[in-house]
């Protein structure tokens, strides 16, 4: 089964991408031919800055590998070492229909959030299927919020087989249930965009989770709507027995927010800190992360020349 993932390499990376992608992905990964990499051209869209972006590329690797990505297993590679994904892009984008880009959530989402939209930003999801595409993924491990965009992808590839022959395997999206979609500090889903990000390696944890908001029952009373406690809801997502602990002394009362906060600052920190310490290590050894990126664009590139080999030939060119 090969399997297939990617993320943007935007800004520092926070806990919501790690429980609703990274970590599902690096469980995924144990099961099949894994390719993961780092989108560097689709944060094109969005990032302006060379530096930042070449120092945010770097900063996602490390990100992944200190987490467990092992580069032997999985294919880890940077998006833009393989610029077949461009020259198939344009192709999907010649049967893909105008309506069904303009009616994409986070294009429209995008818009809305006050983005000027510049056409990379509009062919985003026809980039996205030809990642996908190219290396033949037929399982798509993503938040939900991830969820058009593969259904985008199918349907292209869906249209482009119709077309032209059966070249393309059809993606299926892999999405946990139960993080489907954590919340940020502010309750609104945790995103860069909203700044209610608690950063995986940052160094204002405890600032973060101290800050998170919860409503103002007082310290003494039996909390109630616990489903909407959102210190409750993280420690659900990885730490289920203190979650109960915790649930319970809140429910009985004469146990404040802050005390909960504070058990999740401890089980956050407790979680992170063996890869915290390996990404220290990672952090100075760069030359090994470029090695490993530079192993698996090598890699990514035989099976993304099988593919194109089969596209040019279905569509009519050389
Ligand atoms: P992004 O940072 O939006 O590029 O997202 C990278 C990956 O993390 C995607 O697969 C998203 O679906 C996932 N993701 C981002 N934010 C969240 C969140 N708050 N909860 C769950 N998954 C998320
Ligand atoms: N759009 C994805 C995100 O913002 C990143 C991405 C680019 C991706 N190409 C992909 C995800 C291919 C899965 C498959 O998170």
């Amino acid at each position: 089964m090969r399997i297939l993932s990617g993320i943007q390499p935007s800004g520092k990376l926070h806990i919501g991408n790690y429980f609703g992608m990274m970590r599902p992905a690096l469980e995924l990964a144990q099961k099949g031919n894994a390719f993961y990499f780092i989108a560097d051209y689709h944060s094109l869209t969005s990032v302006s800055d060379a530096a930042e972006l070449r120092a945010n590329v770097l900063d996602v690797a490390l990100d992944f590998l200190a987490c467990g990505l092992d580069p032997k297993q999985t294919v880890f590679y940077r998006q833009s070492d393989v610029p077949q994904v461009t020259e198939l892009a344009w192709i999907l984008a010649c049967v893909t229909p105008m309506p069904m880009l303009e009616n994409a959530v986070s294009y429209k989402d995008k818009l809305a959030a006050g983005l000027k939209p510049n056409v990379g930003l509009f062919t985003y999801p026809v980039l996205q299927a030809a990642d996908i595409l190219i290396v033949q993924g037929e399982r798509v491990p993503v938040g939900k919020d991830q969820k058009q965009h593969i259904e985008i992808t199918r349907d292209i590839a869906s249209a482009f087989n119709r077309q032209f022959g059966e070249v393309f395997v059809i993606p299926e999206a892999v999405i946990k249930a139960e993080v489907a979609t954590l919340p940020g500090t502010d309750g609104r889903k945790m995103s860069k965009s909203y700044g209610n990000t608690i950063e995986i390696f940052g160094d204002s944890t405890k600032k973060k989770v101290m800050g998170i908001v919860t409503d103002s029952q007082p310290v003494e009373a039996p909390k109630k709507d616990l489903d909407k406690n959102i210190p409750l809801q993280f420690l659900k997502v990885f730490a289920p027995a203190k979650a109960q602990e915790v649930e319970a002394k809140l429910a009985a009362g004469g146990y404040g927010y802050g005390e909960a906060k504070k058990e999740l600052l401890a089980a956050l920190l407790e979680y992170f800190a063996p890869y915290r310490q390996k990404r220290a290590e990672l952090a100075q050894n760069r030359d090994y992360v470029e090695q490993v990126l530079r192993d698996g664009a090598l890699r990514a590139n035989a099976v993304v020349d099988v593919t194109m080999k089969k596209v040019r030939e279905a569509v009519g060119l050389r």
